[in-house]
Formats: structure tokens, C-alpha cells, sequence
């Protein structure tokens, strides 16, 4: 059963809608629905899909991280456990389709690169056993493709690259890899690889002053060329250019209880949905659409049950359904994005 608070405005209810009076969804289709009702009073909410996945018995470990092959319908998986599957793939009708564990020691962050030519997943690996301290690139039936770092040793060196508990990465479509370096390690960076994998730029080193991170833990890229890490430890979000790496600004103002375990856009871009894991709690954040960031600005939570603990999400680019992987409660779930029913709306 599925343990599930909804919180407007302090009150909480549970298994209630999440009514947000903006446009979140973002896709084309939910845009063109809410324009022909009423742009005014169009509203948009979020709603667990408790038929997702279909059987949950899959989830055999510790659910860290979730990704989603929009292009495919397809979500990813991955756990941790002794002698489980390590990563699970399913439907986005939630049905399941395979397994793997091949060369997957102890999963932290998982990425679905889709494009039309090429589908790969690709997994951070913190574990200390012989596949661990690795960024890996899987075809998406689990063949394993490419390997960054030096399997089973931990380290800082660039050449060649070694990571310490690689955190997270994401792929853009041109092959441009973002890894944040890492969860608690020796490293606390961020690198901009190429698609031959060559360094394009590094930021970061420890510390908590601007441009340096205590814990990154996420990263996304805005189509306007921002890179955004959720850097946890400093409980706050930098924001970086893409092409040169430089500070572009820093949110410090939202997270004050605990700082941020996961960063992912809406599918407009318009609100970053981001985790806090002891929290329990997810918040929609508002996003500038060019330049300067500004101050952060909390437009509505989602409180999960306490202990369920979110730790990575992902958000669907086609519908805007947003996947959490929950360590405290082992699952993943999906919560909708969703026009509000006709029936609810006011008449016209
Ligand atoms: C891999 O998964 C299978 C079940 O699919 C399990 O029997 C096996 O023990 C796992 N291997 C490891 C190393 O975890
Ligand atoms: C990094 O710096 C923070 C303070 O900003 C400190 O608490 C932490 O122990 C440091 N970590 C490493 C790996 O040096
Ligand atoms: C969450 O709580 C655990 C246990 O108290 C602690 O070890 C961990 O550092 C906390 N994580 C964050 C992000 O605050």
C-alpha cells in the first residue's frame, strides 16, 4: 500500500490531489488542453499512480535511483542488495520487462541517454568491490559499453580519470556527459566530459565557498545551457554555463532544514522538482528561463510519508510524471502530472 501525504499550504491530507495553479506538466499536448478550458483557472496536479509499477515484488534491495527513456517508454531502475538484480526495467505502464546485475556493484545514479539512433543507460557505481568507482555506460539490455575510472579504486586523478563515489551524471543529446564527483568521497567536483570523453572543464573542489561544493549529489542542464547541481552538503543549488563552466549564480535561501538530494526540470523548464531525503519532502521550485537565477522560490511541496526517504527522481519528458526512488520505503514510485478533471473544473 502506498504511504502518501499530500501538503497545500501546511494542510495535509493523505491520498489527496496535489492542486497546483500553474502549468507544470509542460508537454505540448497538456498545454494545448488547458489553453482550449481556461488559461486562468487551468490547473494542474500531481497524483500517485498506485497501479505503478503493476507488481511491486520487484523491488528485492535498497531503490536508489530511477531514470526514464521517454522516447522508448521505458523506466530503469537500480537497487542494491547481495544476490539481487541490480537494475529493473520496466514500462512506463509499469509493467515489468527484464533484469540485470552484470558488472553493477553498489548503483548510486542511473541516466537514460535516448536518441533516435542510440539508446544507453548509464550508471555511477559507488561500490568498493572490483566495478565500484565507475561511471558505466550500458546498452539498454544491459551489455556493458564503456567504463570512465579505474574499476575497484577509488581517486582524484584526471589522467586517467578517477572518480570517488561518482554521485550522479546527466547526458546531454550531443554526447556531453555532466558527473557530479561525488557522495561524500575524496572528490567534490564537477566535470563536463566530451563524447569522445575527453575534460572539457572541471569546477569544484571542497569547501563551501562559491563554485566549490561539500556533497554534490545531482545534476540536470536547462536547455538554455545552465548546468544546476543539487550541492547538498552546502544545502544549496549552484548554477553553472554549460560552455565555460563559470558560476552563474547559487539558490541558499530554500533548503535551510537540509540541503538538496536531487535536481530534475518539468518538462517546460519552468519549475525544478527537487528532494530532500530526510525530509521526505518534494518541492517544486520556480525557474528563471535565462540568465541570472536569482532568489529560489518554493511554489508548492509534496510531503511523502516520513522514512520514506527520496533519494534520486527523475522526471518523464514526454508527460511530466515524476519518478522517485524511495531508500527508506524501497520502491519506486510515479506521481502523475495531470490536468485537473473536467467535472472539478468551474463552468465556463
Ligand atoms: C544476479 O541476479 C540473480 C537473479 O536475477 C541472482 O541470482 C544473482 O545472485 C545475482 N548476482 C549477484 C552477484 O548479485
Ligand atoms: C569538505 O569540506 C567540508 C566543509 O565545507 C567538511 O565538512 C568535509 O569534511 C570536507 N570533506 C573532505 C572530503 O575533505
Ligand atoms: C539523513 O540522516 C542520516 C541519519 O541521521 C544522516 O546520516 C544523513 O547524513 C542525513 N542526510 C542528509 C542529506 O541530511
Amino acid at each position: 500500500m502506498a504511504r502518501f501525504w499530500v501538503c497545500v499550504a501546511g494542510a495535509c491530507t493523505l491520498f489527496a490531489l496535489l492542486v497546483l495553479h500553474f502549468h507544470i506538466c509542460g508537454s505540448p499536448v497538456f498545454r494545448k488542453l488547458s489553453f482550449q478550458v481556461n488559461w486562468n483557472t487551468k490547473e494542474i496536479l500531481y497524483r500517485l499512480d498506485v497501479g505503478w509499477p503493476k507488481y511491486s515484488e520487484y523491488f528485492t534491495g535498497t531503490t536508489f535511483c530511477v531514470a526514464v527513456d521517454s522516447l522508448n517508454g521505458l523506466v530503469y531502475v537500480a537497487q542494491r542488495g547481495d544476490n539481487i538484480p541490480k537494475v529493473l526495467v520496466f514500462t512506463e505502464d509499469g509493467y515489468f520487462l527484464r533484469a540485470w546485475n552484470y558488472t553493477v556493484d553498489s548503483p548510486h545514479g542511473i541516466f537514460a541517454a535516448s536518441t533516435p539512433h542510440e539508446q544507453s543507460i548509464w550508471i555511477t557505481d559507488v561500490g568498493s568491490g572490483s566495478y565500484g568507482h565507475t561511471v558505466k555506460k550500458y546498452s539498454s539490455l544491459g551489455d556493458l559499453v564503456q567504463v570512465l575510472g579505474t574499476p575497484g579504486k577509488k581517486g582524484s586523478g584526471l589522467n586517467p580519470l578517477q572518480f570517488d563515489n561518482p554521485a550522479e551524471l546527466y547526458v546531454e543529446d550531443t554526447g556531453d556527459i555532466y558527473i557530479v564527483d561525488g557522495d561524500g568521497g575524496l572528490n567534490n567536483r564537477l566535470i563536463k566530459l566530451s563524447q569522445d570523453f575527453s575534460i572539457l572543464w572541471l569546477r569544484g573542489e571542497n569547501g563551501s565557498g562559491p563554485a566549490k561544493f561539500n556533497i554534490p549529489h545531482s545534476v540536470t542542464v536547462d536547455s538554455t545551457g545552465r548546468v544546476w547541481v543539487a550541492d547538498r552538503g552546502n544545502k544549496r543549488i549552484q548554477v553553472f554555463d554549460k560552455e565555460t563552466g563559470e558560476l552563474l549564480g547559487t539558490w541558499d535561501n530554500c533548503f535551510v532544514q537540509e540541503g538538496p538530494s536531487a535536481v530534475r526540470f518539468t518538462p517546460d523548464e519552468k519549475y525544478l522538482i527537487v528532494a530532500q531525503l530526510n525530509l521526505s519532502r518534494l518541492s517544486v521550485v520556480a525557474a528563471p528561463p535565462v540568465g541570472d537565477i536569482g532568489m529560489c522560490s518554493v511554489i508548492s511541496t509534496i510531503q511523502l510519508a516520513d522514512q520514506v526517504l527520496p533519494h534520486l527522481l527523475e522526471v518523464d519528458r514526454k508527460t511530466g510524471a515524476i519518478y522517485v526512488a524511495e531508500i527508506g520505503a524501497k520502491q519506486v514510485q510515479n506521481h502523475l502530472c495531470e490536468t485537473q478533471p473536467l467535472s472539478l473544473l468551474p463552468e465556463l
